[in-house]
């Protein structure tokens, strides 16, 4: 995959910011533009991102895979992580995930057919008193969403597909 002249430039303003021999720290940076551009981090963007930082692409495989903030495949418009570690466990977090895909007719990890949704199960969010949490495309926390907070919220996100 050939990286385009504006991705190089944002990607050269990421490797800027570290000393010229560790140019790989900007890997995380990286990744994060090109699945702001695509939707998702391709095995193809992977190669492209370990060759213009000079890394193993293996290294970036694992990147890639570590942070579940990362999408391997296309995902929906509307990305939900619902926490289902162990204290949002204790807190409803498994009936929350296990609700919004029965409401969506998906299983974990799924999209919807109309492209709109994807649900994944999600490790801790950080916001673990706040249970059950969702991240709305890795970017927006909602807190303490119960069931009719959840129908709440996907008829909001269906009014705006
Ligand atoms: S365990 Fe769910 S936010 Fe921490």
């Amino acid at each position: 995959m050939e990286l385009s002249s504006a991705t190089c430039a944002r990607f050269e303003r990421e490797v800027d910011k570290y000393p010229a021999d560790q140019k790989q720290s900007a890997v995380m940076a990286c990744l994060a533009i090109v699945q702001q551009e695509q939707g998702h981090v391709s095995p193809a963007a992977e190669d492209a991102v370990a060759a213009y930082l000079g890394m193993p692409p293996i290294a970036v495989h694992e990147v890639t895979t570590f942070y579940n903030m990362y999408n391997q495949q296309p995902v929906g418009k509307y990305k939900l992580n619902v926490c289902t570690n162990l204290p949002c466990q204790l807190r409803d977090g498994d009936k929350a995930l296990k609700h919004v895909c029965s409401r969506l007719g998906v299983e974990p990890y799924g999209s919807t057919p109309d492209g709109l949704f994807t649900v994944q199960p999600s490790e801790c969010l950080g916001a673990c008193a706040d249970a059950p949490v969702v991240l709305l495309n890795d970017r927006q926390m909602l807190s303490f969403m119960s069931h009719e907070r959840l129908d709440e919220l996907l008829e909001t996100l269906k009014a705006h597909p």
